[in-house]
């Protein structure tokens, strides 16, 4: 059977690839420092998939910790999520994030080239491509950071690109995802943001159980459908699909390859707003507000290289991503413990 080590695989993104891989057949080994995720998930994830993945509590600055799970267990590849993601925060606090997200990771890249392990999906962000010149975005269109957070992401696929230039054996897949919302439609596992949160689905979400006031709505004057921001949403699930194809093309192809995964379409914020209030069933509040600093107005994905070389396509749509974090909300008003 083909192992696959995950890390961050309690987080939100990396619960639901271990369903997905788990009923695809793979056998999971999960590691995470638990910083943003609980044990608990790991309950969740084997309600859904029938198996509780093997977990170690260990953190990426752990070489140590990193040493002994690959010296116990047999991996084939890695599908690495384990890092932080608040761009905010980044700006506040740059060391911290370039010693998690790039220190960290280097230790994971040392580790499994130590043990011959030379086969990895990584988690990138559309947020590479900065502003883009035009949408739809390509995979081959210039990339340009603006914060740390950003720039972690963009260093970590730089640093894997010179790794398999330099050992032809490297198979390395930089996937670049688009806006990930919704969750797993059983309603056991899905995002349990830290705080208030600064994602737009998040907050409406908190907005909807009534947490939160009203939405505010980062600006309404952007040359767009009805003026304010548009994004590319997918859902989490198909999400982590996508990482199931990867990994498959990964243990078949080496070298590098980036692909965006985004469904190609793009929604604006009160477009959204409006799938949520379908979803909850009631309407809800929002204001206009200034522009938020270093937002762009429109941001989707060429899905076109994820359809011809992973075979892989969105399937769900905005009514069924709202449906299923409403859902998630709902049944889990005090998270995942
Ligand atoms: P998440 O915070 O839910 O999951 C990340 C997990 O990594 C958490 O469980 C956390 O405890 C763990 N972690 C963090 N630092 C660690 C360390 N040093 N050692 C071990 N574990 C550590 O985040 P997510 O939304 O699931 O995102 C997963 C990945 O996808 C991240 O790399 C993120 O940057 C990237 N990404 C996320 C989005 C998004 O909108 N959610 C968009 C683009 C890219
Ligand atoms: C943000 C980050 C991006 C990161 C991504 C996923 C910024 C500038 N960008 O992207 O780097 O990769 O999250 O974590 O922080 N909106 C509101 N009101 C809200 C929240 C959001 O109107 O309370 C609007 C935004 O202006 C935007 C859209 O909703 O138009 C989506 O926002 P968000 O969910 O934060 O995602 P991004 O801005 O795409």
């Amino acid at each position: 059977m083909t192992r696959i080590l995950v890390t961050g695989g309690t987080g939100y993104i990396g619960s639901h690839t271990c369903v997905e891989l788990i009923q695809a057949g793979y056998e999971v080994v999960v590691m995470d420092n638990l910083y943003n995720s609980s044990e608990a998930v790991l309950d969740r994830i084997e309600t859904i998939a029938g198996t509780r993945p093997k977990f170690y509590k260990t953190d990426l600055l752990d070489r140590e910790g990193l040493e002994t799970i690959f010296r116990e267990n047999d991996i084939d590849a890695v599908i690495h999520f384990a890092g932080y993601k608040a761009v905010g925060e980044s700006v506040a606090k740059p060391l911290l994030y370039y010693e998690n997200n790039i220190a960290g990771s280097i230790n994971l890249y040392e580790t499994m080239a130590a043990h011959g392990v030379k086969t990895l999906v990584f988690s990138s962000s559309a947020t590479v491509y900065g502003a883009p010149k035009s949408v739809p975005i390509r995979e081959d269109f210039e990339v340009h950071t603006t914060n740390p957070y950003g720039s972690t992401k963009l260093m970590n696929e730089m640093i894997l690109e010179d790794i398999c230039t330099a050992d032809p054996e490297w198979s390395v897949m930089l996937l670049r995802y688009f806006n990930p919302i919704g969750a797993h439609p059983s309603g056991l596992i899905g995002e349990v943001p830290n705080g208030i949160p600064n994602n737009l689905v998040p907050y409406i979400a908190r907005v909807a159980n009534g947490t939160l006031e009203y939405l505010r709505v980062w600006g309404n004057d952007y040359p767009t459908v009805d003026g304010t921001g548009v994004r590319d949403y997918i859902h989490v699930v198909d999400l982590a699909k996508g990482h199931i194809s990867a990994v498959a093309y990964a243990l078949e192809h080496k070298g590098a390859e980036k692909v965006n995964l985004g469904t190609g379409n793009g929604y604006s914020v009160l477009q959204v707003l409006h799938a949520y209030e379908k979803a909850c069933g009631h309407e809800l509040p929002y204001q206009i507000m200034e522009r938020r600093p270093g937002d762009i107005a429109t941001c989707y994905a060429d899905t076109e290289k994820a359809a011809s070389l992973l075979g892989w396509k969105a399937q769900y749509n905005i009514d069924d991503m709202c449906r299923d974090s409403w859902n998630f909300t709902v049944r889990n008003p005090d998270g995942i413990k």
